[in-house]
């Protein structure tokens, strides 16, 4: 069985690695080349550890780690599932503990940016009734430089 529940710091070295192979699956080629190289394994440990707060995890009964959610105020930043959890329903799970967490902060509508290539995340959040309301050119900082990753603006009602 996994469960879901808020992060600890003892969590975040293993949200790193799955953050980062995720990350490559769902980003590389549809992003520009210098950002994909800027996204270390390295670069995910130094920048994981301070977002505990903002993260929910999933975590199997031998304690590994299966998928993470980041929520900040109104977004939701990161939705990630280790490749073996793909197509479990897993992230359904997830997603909807991010949709709660908003909702819980009081907001009515979350949004999340997603990569406009990211063609399994995309048919994911439309299946869970969320809607692309176009385009967002979204400003990422990484390894000293800056990068605009094409990305569509996903909204949903959540409460
Ligand atoms: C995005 C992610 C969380 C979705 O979780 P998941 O368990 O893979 O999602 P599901 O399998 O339930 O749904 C994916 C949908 O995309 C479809 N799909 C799979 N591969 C696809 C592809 N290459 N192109 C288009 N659709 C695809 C699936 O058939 C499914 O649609 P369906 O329900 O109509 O059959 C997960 O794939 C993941 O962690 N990816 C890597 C990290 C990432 O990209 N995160 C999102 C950042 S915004």
């Amino acid at each position: 069985m996994t469960s879901i529940r808020p992060a600890e710091d003892a969590d975040m070295a293993a949200v790193a690695d799955l953050w980062h192979e995720g990350w490559h699956d769902g980003h590389a080629g549809h992003v520009p080349d210098g950002l994909t190289a800027a996204r270390t394994l390295t670069a995910f440990h130094e920048r994981t550890p301070p977002r505990v707060a903002d993260t929910a995890v999933a975590v199997a009964d031998d304690g590994s780690l299966q998928g993470f959610v980041m929520v900040v105020d109104d977004e939701v930043e990161q939705v990630f599932v280790a490749r073996s959890a793909r197509g479990s329903g897993l992230a359904s799970e997830l997603l909807a503990e991010a949709e709660r967490r908003v909702g819980a902060a009081g907001h009515s509508t979350a949004w999340l940016a997603v990569v406009v290539g990211n063609a399994r995340a995309r048919r994911f959040y439309e299946r869970h009734g969320w809607v692309d309301r176009g385009d967002l050119p979204y400003e990422v900082s990484a390894g000293g430089q800056s990068f605009v990753s094409p990305c569509r603006r996903y909204v949903k009602r959540v409460r």
